[in-house]
């Protein structure tokens, strides 16, 4: 699997700690930046991990900042990425069991490194579980999207 990733300053030294943590588990990293703990703007690292998730030159995406966030509402605003903000490693299970989430966010001044890796890991390597209910749901929330993209 790609998966691109993205931080702020708030999320950077996280970031520097998930990038070979991904690769260790044997995948491929397109990093975005952040590349140093200097103050940016979060929507500027948001949307390159988006734009390769949604061009499909990433298979998944992973934003950090210090919350978490900003990130994902920034995410979540474009068509197609479906953002779970994830402290805890139930979410992390059940936002790829239910809801298919192609992007994951987290905050660094929430969790420490060890739960963070543990929950990349297993938001990894969790599949959709392409459930019915899980289906029809997913299928209502583009609905949503479609009704705004023709309506802005
Ligand atoms: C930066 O100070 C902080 O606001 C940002 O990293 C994030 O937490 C926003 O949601």
């Amino acid at each position: 699997m790609k998966i691109a990733i993205g931080a702020d300053h708030g999320g950077y030294r996280l970031k520097e700690i998930i990038v070979p943590f991904i690769e260790s588990l044997g995948h491929e990293v397109k990093d975005v930046g952040c590349t140093c703990e200097q103050s940016v703007d979060y929507p500027d690292y948001a949307l390159p991990v988006c734009d390769a998730v949604i061009s499909g030159e990433a298979d998944r995406g992973i934003l950090i900042c210090g919350t978490g966030i900003g990130m994902s509402i920034a995410a979540n605003k474009v068509p197609g990425i479906r953002c779970a903000l994830v402290h805890d490693m139930f979410s992390a299970q059940a936002t790829r069991d239910h809801n298919d989430t192609n992007v994951l966010a987290m905050g660094e001044r929430i969790i420490g490194p060890g739960v963070a890796q543990e929950i990349v890991r297993i938001w990894i390597e969790t599949p959709f579980s392409n459930g019915e209910r899980h289906v029809g749901r997913l299928n209502k929330v583009k609905q949503i999207e479609a009704k705004y993209e023709l309506h802005p």
